[in-house]
């Protein structure tokens, strides 16, 4: 009886910690939120649409970054020329962030 009381109690703690540890994004999402967002600008892999000229392809970025949450740090920081509104949320900079870094080889 003292032992299952003990492990609900842990259980209780784990599902509690939880959150506050940054969950690994999606990098399926984030693909779905480059194309959409960002692919103006940044060629997104296998993308057809123009973009202009000087700007990183995801690819070029992929193989600069290696830390996911650092990548998903910098989307949010300057220099960056104007985001589209809305801003990223917290788990968007994630998934986006992990499909990045999906691209590397
Ligand atoms: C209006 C055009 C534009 C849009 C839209 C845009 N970017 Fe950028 N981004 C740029 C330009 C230009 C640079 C390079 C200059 C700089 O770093 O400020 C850049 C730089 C970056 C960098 C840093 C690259 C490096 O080498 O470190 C990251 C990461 C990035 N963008 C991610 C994103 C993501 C993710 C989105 C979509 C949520 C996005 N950008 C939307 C124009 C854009």
């Amino acid at each position: 009886m003292v032992r299952v009381v003990t492990t609900i109690a842990s259980v209780g703690f784990l599902a509690a910690a939880a959150p506050a540890a940054a969950q690994p994004g999606d990098p399926v999402a984030g693909r779905a939120l480059a194309i959409e967002l960002c692919g103006t600008c940044h060629l997104v892999p296998g993308s057809l649409r123009p973009v202009p000229d000087g700007v990183p392809s995801f690819a070029a970025i992929a193989r600069k970054w290696t830390d996911a949450e650092e990548l998903a740090d910098r989307l949010i920081l300057p220099p960056h020329p104007v985001m589209p509104p809305p801003p990223l949320t917290n788990r968007q900079r994630r998934d986006v962030a992990a499909w990045i870094l999906s691209l590397r080889e």
